[in-house]
């Protein structure tokens, strides 16, 4: 069902829909109001865009504000770490499902799509891992898991990042290869895909024929050196992949950009043709293409909310209007949704002042930011989807 944003603003039969839609109240009873703005779930289902964000579940728990503003705007959502092996695999022999089935369910009630993130990762992996998995045993550890993760799922799940980060140019591996711990286990050949790649997209074809399987990474989104070099690397694996036979439907791009350290963009951080040239070679592979993980940096800009808010919005607006003007991009998530949880706030993304980042469409009170009416123009404004 589609309505329009004239029809939202009027209320009445636009909350009707909402409810239909799954969207949920527009005010939940009993939390702190929900921002009275249209969800952009709807403004990119006008579209054929699907519009979302990464969730945490012990949030959804313990936060009904932050619960009902993910149930208001997000059509799709994706947890930022229950589903990694790390947080799901307390042993070799045990799984823990518990935050993820929360998700899911939540997901059903409120008629949103659910992506899966991830399979294979250099990071979050078990504390047993290093000790446990060998080269002996390693496709066995790695089928294994995919089998139960993708099979307790299957048919739930909208995309799956198959394979997270495999490419790091700096580590010096042929073909631009991460010297992740999986490379190592299973290098395959050496020469093209790394076995452990092979391995698995086909189990996760096999075992969840329905979700699209998308190969995600960062860094290659922007006009500088290192970007572009990272952006020929994945390409060359994806076209490997294809001419292998490996069951690839997707590239994620994940969009963790920054707003420069001025408000017009610098050139350092400028992103254009090298990201619209990436995604017109994608389509051209019948690749479908999604940000994934969309959130704007602003640790280069002084502290003035005012100033930062502004540039963070007008990074969002150049940044989505450049990607969606290709029709490949099919889906829209923020890696959060509210700037009271984001990973942006710890470790070496941390502001220098300790401030904290306001990298998302809203803000730690769950209002809507510039950020927020720049995406949503940016939807507006893209052409309509077919598939
Ligand atoms: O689960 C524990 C919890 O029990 C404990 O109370 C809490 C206290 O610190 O820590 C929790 O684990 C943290 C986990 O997030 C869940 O919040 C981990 O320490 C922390 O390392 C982990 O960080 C995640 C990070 O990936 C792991 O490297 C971030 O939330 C998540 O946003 C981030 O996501 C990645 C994507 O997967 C890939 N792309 C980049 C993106 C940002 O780094």
């Amino acid at each position: 069902m589609e309505i329009s944003r004239r029809e939202f603003v009027a209320g009445g039969a636009a909350v009707a829909a909402l409810e239909l839609a799954g969207c949920g109240h527009v005010r939940a009873p009993g939390t702190p109001a929900t921002p009275e703005v249209e969800p952009l779930r709807l403004v990119g289902a006008t579209r054929g865009i699907l519009v979302g964000c990464a969730v945490q579940v012990r949030h959804l728990r313990d936060d009904p504000a932050y619960a009902a503003l993910v149930s208001q705007q997000a059509g799709i959502v994706v947890e930022e770490s229950a589903l990694k092996m790390g947080p799901l695999r307390p042993s070799p022999t045990e799984y823990f499902f518990a935050d993820a089935d929360y998700l899911f369910e939540f997901a059903k009630k409120h008629k949103m799509k659910v992506r899966g993130h991830n399979f294979v990762w250099h990071e979050q992996l078990p504390n047993w891992f290093d000790k446990y998995v060998t080269q002996a045993n390693a496709e066995h550890v790695l089928v294994e898991h995919i089998e139960h993760v993708a099979g307790r799922y299957a048919g739930r799940v909208h995309s799956w990042d198959v394979v997270n980060e495999a490419i790091e140019i700096k580590d010096g591996m042929k073909g631009g290869f991460r010297n992740s711990p999986w490379l190592k286990l299973l290098p395959g050949d050496g020469i093209a895909v790394p076995g452990y790649i092979d391995i698995a997209y086909r189990t996760a074809r096999r075992v969840d024929p329905k979700a699209m399987l998308v190969y995600n990474d960062y860094g290659i989104e922007a006009e500088d050196e290192a970007s572009a070099k990272k952006r020929a690397a994945v390409m060359a694996l994806l076209r490997g992949m294809q001419a292998r036979g490996i069951p690839v439907d997707a590239l994620g791009v994940q969009s963790h950009i920054s707003a420069g350290s001025r408000l017009a963009f610098s050139p350092e951080y400028a992103y254009g043709p090298g990201l619209r040239g990436m995604i017109r070679e994608a389509h051209g592979m019948g690749l479908k293409v999604l940000l994934t993980e969309m959130d704007v940096n602003d640790r280069k800009l002084p502290a003035s909310v005012a100033e930062r808010d502004i540039a963070v919005a007008s990074t969002y607006g150049g940044y989505l209007r450049e990607a969606l003007a290709d029709e490949a991009v099919i889906a829209v998530l923020t890696w959060g949704i509210t700037d009271k949880y984001t990973w942006l706030d710890y470790g070496l993304q941390q502001r220098e002042d300790k401030l904290p980042q306001r990298c998302l469409p809203f803000d730690a009170e769950m209002q809507a930011k510039p950020a927020f009416f720049a995406e949503r123009d940016a939807l507006d404004g893209a052409a309509k989807r077919n598939s």
